[in-house]
């Protein structure tokens, strides 16, 4: 029962392959293009564009065809790949021979890349729950390209970045009843120990021992322990950079006693992403950023709403001593991100990025495939733009504006968890969380809408998408000091 297929490069179509796809441009096929067998219906269907297919009888046999638009953009072949596998999901293997002439050198080595996790995330199932299928999947691409061990290598270390996100699908995926927060951790050991990470697993004890009162507070309604999970991967003499990674670990959100409503509660489970991305990120820092000191800080609770849950109007005290009015339990997200942080400042690190299923305002500004990005360093947050641009991932800045600070004055504690109002709740979150950071430079993605899809497109299927992996390979792989300021 594979749910990941393998991929390999080769620099000609292999004598064995079971089915072969090649690419056509838009507009290129002609009714009397040599060779090929097409009906006039096919003809007018088939127009080249990216992702179409269509299998056709040629001289050399049957052909899957797939449009590769004008065959440039690197991101394209993405859906191309996705397309492909869609297509030969019946066959056991496929030789993908679909990269355009026209690209060269690097450009061949990213369309490689995006056509690698086409191929991967595209045939991605999360069937864990079901009826084993007895009908066989595809178990090997091959992807046909000229460029020699440069692009074998790019291919390679897609193959590794795509596992990466299938770990974070799978997470999110799996139910908040059997994705406990010990669960969590026990999952994040296994990682630490095959991609050779420090871990520090905090227990309850531990926790309350660390006076994590955000996370504490949060946990308080539920029958399931909380963790704290720490992750360190730390390179041999001195490193070029110290990053931290915050993730908001919320295995499932029922609002806590400030509940949710039926429809607002389902997909509640995906509210640990922000942590599933950080620990995917992890496990490829050794072999993509092997010079920088990555630490990841993970708070994992659920939210719920037991006997001795956290009630409207009680004061936490944070990891950094600011107490916290909860004026409403379902903004629980920023109170365990509190003492995430606050962590992360402790150890003063260069940049901190955190990651967080934060606010439905994010959806409501951005749409559900784009992130919200803010920060307190100018510099930080446009690197983590271009790093996502870079990705293929979309991202956008939203403004930290002053005003929206008052409203978070409490009169009996030094912050509330909520606004006064109802706009602006992405920007309220990232401002609130700005308060547990002290001077480092940070930055705050509201990942809410893309790390989950409510339905399936391109390589994307519903669910857990896997979204910030590649951001943060991107931003850490190329790491250089920041200035000042
Ligand atoms: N986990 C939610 C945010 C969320 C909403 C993520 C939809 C993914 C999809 C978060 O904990 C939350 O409930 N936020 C509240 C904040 C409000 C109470 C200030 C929200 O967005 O409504
Ligand atoms: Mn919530
Ligand atoms: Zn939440």
């Amino acid at each position: 029962m594979p749910t990941t297929i393998t991929i390999d490069h080769a620099p000609a179509i292999p004598e064995d392959a079971e089915l072969v796809a090649i690419g056509v441009r838009s507009g290129e096929l002609a009714a009397d293009a040599p060779g090929l067998d097409l009906g006039l219906a096919d003809l007018a269907r088939f127009e080249g564009k990216v992702g179409q297919t269509l299998v056709a009888a040629t001289d050399d046999g049957t052909r899957l065809l797939v449009g590769i638009g004008d065959g440039t953009d690197p991101a394209a072949y993405r859906r191309i790949g996705a397309a492909v596998a869609k297509a030969a999901s019946a066959q056991v293997s496929v030789a993908v021979d679909v990269l355009s002439a026209d690209l060269s050198g690097t450009a061949r080595n990213a369309a490689a890349e995006a056509l690698t996790h086409g191929l991967i995330l595209g045939t991605y199932r999360f069937d864990r729950y079901k009826e084993p299928d007895p009908a066989p999947a595809l178990a090997t691409a091959t992807v046909v390209a000229k460029g020699g061990q440069r692009v074998t290598d790019a291919v390679a270390r897609s193959v590794a970045v795509a596992a990466a996100m299938v770990l974070v699908r799978d997470l999110v995926n799996t139910p908040g009843g059997d994705l406990t927060p010990v669960a969590f951790a026990k999952r994040a050991t296994e990682v630490a120990e095959e991609s050779g990470l420090e871990i520090e697993v905090l227990d309850l004890a531990a926790i309350r021992k660390a006076k994590l009162g955000g996370l504490l507070g949060v946990a308080r309604g539920s029958a399931q322990q909380p963790r704290f999970v720490k992750l360190t991967y730390r390179p041999d003499g001195k490193p070029r950079g110290r990053i931290a990674l915050v993730g908001k670990g919320v295995t499932f959100d029922s609002g806590g006693l400030s509940i949710k409503s039926a429809t607002g509660m389902d997909g509640m489970k995906t509210d640990m992403a922000g942590a599933a991305t950080a620990l995917a990120a992890m496990s490829l820092v050794p072999s993509f950023a092997p010079r920088l000191e990555v630490t990841a800080y993970l708070p994992l609770t659920d939210n719920m709403l037991g006997p001795d849950a956290t009630r409207v109007g009680d004061v936490l005290r944070a990891r950094n001593g600011k107490t916290i009015e909860v004026l409403n339990t379902d903004a629980e997200g920023r109170l365990i991100l509190a003492d995430g942080l606050s962590l992360a400042a402790e150890d003063e690190p260069d940049a901190i990025v955190d990651l967080a299923t934060l606010t439905g305002a994010c959806m409501v500004a951005l749409g559900d495939r784009t992130a919200g990005v803010m920060g307190n360093h100018d510099v930080l947050r446009q690197r983590v733009l271009d790093a996502a641009e870079s990705a293929g991932e979309a991202m956008w800045p939203l403004p930290l504006p002053d005003h929206l600070r008052k409203p978070l004055d409490s009169e009996v504690a030094d912050l509330r968890n909520i606004g006064s109002g109802p706009y602006g709740g992405a920007l309220t979150a990232g401002i609130f969380l700005r308060e547990f950071v002290g001077d480092c430079p940070w930055v705050h993605l509201d990942i809410a809408g893309p790390a989950g899809a409510s339905a399936g497109y391109d390589e994307v299927a519903k669910g857990g998408t896997g979204y910030g992996v590649r951001t943060l390979v991107a931003l850490l792989s190329s790491w250089t000091k920041l200035p000042a300021g």
